[in-house]
């Protein structure tokens, strides 16, 4: 139950479970023989991630990025820079980026340019959410977990200055 008054549940945890459940079953179908390498976006798709990778239930390997995105306030600016770098080389590797949220798209895009240099045998997205009416740029997302308004929200990984990341339902913060 949520008790705080400035969230309304957008999602629950049941219906994210489901979520996965059927992203899970995609991923296994498309990567089953190919030891994918997935590359999560620091921080916000931590729960994601610990989620999807236990559904999913095929020899994979996990690493990090971690990205800063300069801007004013909460608007994104589109000048990406990379905080902390993958461990290993992606050359051959089939690599899965894993988002919180796909939102204007700058960072994932950024992203996906800059990993696509390191030579890898295939790059796709995989997002939990999407919020396609911000979208300043172009990008497919291969995998997507569900489409939200365009309000901010929060839980299951995604926060505000931080906080809410713990919640196990996808919230929308009141304004
Ligand atoms: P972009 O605008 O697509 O570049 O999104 C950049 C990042 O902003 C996402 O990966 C999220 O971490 C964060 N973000 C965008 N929208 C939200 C939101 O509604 N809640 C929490 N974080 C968000
Ligand atoms: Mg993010």
């Amino acid at each position: 139950m949520n008790t705080q008054p400035e969230l309304n549940v957008l999602v629950s945890r049941r219906g994210i479970a489901a979520v996965v459940k059927k992203l899970a079953e995609e991923i296994r179908r498309d990567y089953a023989d190919r030891n994918p390498l997935l590359v999560g976006v620091l921080k916000g798709s931590f729960v994601f991630l610990a989620d999807l990778v236990r559904a999913v239930d095929i020899p994979l390997q996990v690493d990090f990025v971690k990205l800063t995105s300069y801007g004013s306030g909460v608007q994104s600016s589109g000048l990406v820079t990379v905080l902390l770098d993958l461990n290993c080389s992606l050359e051959g590797r089939h690599v899965l980026v894993v988002e919180d949220i796909v939102d204007t798209g700058l960072t994932s895009s950024f992203l996906c340019d800059y990993l696509s240099r390191k030579g890898p045998a295939s790059l796709r997205l995989c997002s939990f959410a999407s919020k396609p009416s911000r979208r300043r740029v172009g990008i497919r997302i291969d995998y997507l977990g569900l489409e939200v308004p365009d309000k901010f929200v929060v839980g299951y990984g995604l926060d505000c200055a931080e906080k809410y990341r713990h919640l196990p339902d996808l919230c929308i913060l009141k304004e």
